[in-house]
């Protein structure tokens, strides 16, 4: 007789040991997938036997996730911000760090107090960004942009499966160009490749599987972002704000290149739940020349720091 459940599980948890952060976790959600049911389901009937083309399916996928790929990649699906995303090998799988970033872009949207507000992401990968913010504030208009045809349908899947593809724009193309004629905006955000390319992880690091485009930051890890910040004053609006996210060691440049692209603007630098500098914020000065103070808690950025 085959394996039951519970014990393909226990098995797979073992040879994931050592190769993965969460082995049973990880063991759980691939027999989830495999088997389409939750996890709840599984615990209830461990006791049943896993028929032989399930259980070949399950080794096979386990296999992989011990050589390092990506949990996601696997059952092409990452949760982000509450939401389940479809997720596929060659887009970026969202990080639960760019939460940060969301919840300071509804905060801005938030205190816009408009109807209709415009959001421009650049960079979009599966669509983490633009959908989340879509889902969360009916009252957004998203034009998501990327250079990679992949990650562009994807973000189509995502905003339709979570039904707001009315009020989300993909569209492919370098950095915002595509999107010059749909601003100017109200809210900008981007995560744009930052990593220096001398840091790029590799397997058997599941990072190591993802795409080098929304990874590879050049040299610096600033090479994209060098390219965008100093285009963005001519498609924000005035008053608007521009969040940025990146990381140690580029960020503390990446809030030097908004400050010089931003001269009379707020730049701030929010970190992460872990305390790590995660988003550069850009406030930029009311149409009534007012400044503008912090929705959050957040470190001033200074070039003499
Ligand atoms: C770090 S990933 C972020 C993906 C998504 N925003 C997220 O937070 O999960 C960077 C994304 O930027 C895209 N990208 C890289 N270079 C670009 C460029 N020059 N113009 C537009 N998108 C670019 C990549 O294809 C990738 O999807």
């Amino acid at each position: 007789m085959g394996a039951s459940i519970s014990e393909a599980i226990a098995r797979a948890s073992e040879q994931l040991r050592g190769r993965s952060d969460a082995p049973l976790l990880d063991a759980q959600l691939l027999m989830s997938y495999v088997l389409m049911r939750e996890r709840p389901w599984l615990l209830a009937h461990g006791d049943a036997v896993l028929p032989r083309t399930e259980h070949a399916r399950f080794t096979r996928l386990v296999s992989r996730r011990a050589e390092g790929l990506p949990i996601a990649y696997l059952v092409q699906s990452a949760g982000f911000y509450g939401r389940e995303f479809s997720v596929r090998s060659g887009v970026l799988v969202p990080r639960p760090e760019t939460e940060h970033l969301v919840e300071r872009a509804l905060a801005e949207i938030d205190r816009l107090r408009d109807e209709a507000v415009r959001v421009l992401d650049v960079g979009a990968g599966s669509g983490a960004i633009a959908v989340t913010i879509a889902c969360e504030r009916p009252q957004t208009r998203v034009v998501a942009t990327d250079r990679s045809v992949e990650a562009v349908q994807l973000t189509r899947a995502n905003a339709a499966r979570l039904g707001v593809s009315d009020r989300v724009t993909a569209l492919e193309g370098d950095l915002h160009f595509a999107a010059l004629s749909l601003g100017p905006f109200d809210v900008i955000v981007a995560n744009l490749p930052y990593v220096p390319t001398g840091d790029l992880p590799r397997p058997p690091d599941p990072a190591g599987y993802e795409p080098r485009l929304a990874l590879d930051g050049g040299a610096d890890g600033l090479e994209v972002y060098r390219r965008l910040v100093p285009e963005l004053p001519r498609i924000l609006r005035p008053g608007g704000t521009v969040l940025l996210e990146a990381a140690p060691p580029t960020i503390a440049g990446l809030a030097h290149l908004a400050q010089a692209a931003f001269t009379d603007a707020r730049v701030e630098i929010i970190a992460d739940y872990g305390g790590r500098a995660r988003v550069v914020c850009v406030l930029t000065r009311e149409p009534d020349g007012l400044s503008r103070s912090s929705t959050t808690q957040s470190e001033p950025y200074s070039s003499h720091a």
